[in-house]
């Protein structure tokens, strides 16, 4: 265990070359952590999962950040126990938010409402979600966008598809995926960056691929920002989702262009999140 390494420096402008000087300039929060329970849970263990997180994040290593995600109907169980907001360690994020303040959209919800019950973050584009309301990345834009206007951090997930990682696709499905984002932004951000092959399926890309794609995708966030102020100041912090459990998270959290995970499955229990949690404190990072 032990405080994050932050010697190294953060600026990519070779991405290739650059991995061991990428963490000089880093800042907090080093580690960003999502639980993300999907259509799983109930009130009771909300609270359970809640409480525990409230009453152990002063353990963590300094930087660590932690954003839990339960199902919608829970969030404000969620937030009674942490409370509003960005608070300390840990900030209760949503699963989506519709594009829309308001409307005629039966079922959904708009991220001045989670804004409403205290949600700090909120998922964008998860590829679930992506698939079943048949987003394109111009609709992911524009989630994004209403989660920055409502005051909140959209996590913006993009990834690429077993047949496009088949074909050799994956960096230019992650570059359109981008592309249709990055002009829109006008304040913080992080990306989730996770094939959909590997999201609930056990399989994860080998640490080499997740890195080239990490240094892909920041040296896109770079090269195709360099006029929005905010992104060329700093890139935000890119995390790797699927499959993530406690037995491969060191090593994922070690690769220098990680700065997080996602996490799914691993993440719904306060045993199983806990043993995620201390697998990754021992990272290098
Ligand atoms: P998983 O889910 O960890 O179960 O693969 C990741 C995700 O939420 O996308």
């Amino acid at each position: 265990m032990g405080g994050y390494k932050s010697q190294f420096q953060h600026g990519l402008d070779s991405p290739l070359t650059s991995m061991h000087i990428q963490r000089m300039t880093k800042t907090p929060p080093d580690i960003t952590l999502i639980a993300n329970w999907k259509m799983y849970g109930n009130s009771a263990n909300t609270v359970e999962f809640s409480d525990y997180l409230l009453k152990n994040s002063h353990h963590w290593p300094q930087g660590t950040k932690v954003i839990f995600c339960p199902p919608a109907c829970y969030l404000p169980v969620a937030t009674q126990v942490l409370g509003k907001e960005k608070r300390g360690a840990v900030s209760v994020g949503a699963q989506s938010a519709h594009a829309q303040q308001n409307g005629a959209h039966t079922g959904d919800i708009s991220a001045v409402m989670l804004k409403d019950v205290g949600c700090a973050y909120a998922l964008v584009g998860h590829s679930e979600n992506r698939q079943s309301r048949h987003l394109s990345d111009a609709d992911v834009a524009a989630e994004a966008q209403a989660v920055q206007q409502a005051g909140l951090v959209p996590v913006i997930c993009i990834g690429e598809s077993l047949e496009d990682y088949t074909n050799g696709q994956a960096f230019a499905v992650l570059t359109r995926q981008i592309q249709a984002f990055l002009p829109h932004m006008q304040g913080a951000y992080l990306l989730a960056y996770e094939p959909v092959w590997a999201i609930g399926s056990g399989k994860t890309p080998t640490l080499a691929e997740i890195e080239k794609a990490h240094q892909h995708i920041k040296a896109q966030l770079q090269s195709v920002s360099h006029n929005v102020k905010q992104v060329r100041d700093s890139t935000p912090p890119v995390l790797y989702g699927g499959s993530v459990k406690h037995d491969n998270i060191k090593n994922i959290l070690d690769l220098p262009s990680v700065d997080g995970a996602l996490i799914g499955s691993a993440s719904l229990s306060v045993a199983g999140f806990e043993a995620v949690l201390q697998a990754a404190f021992n990272s290098d990072k």
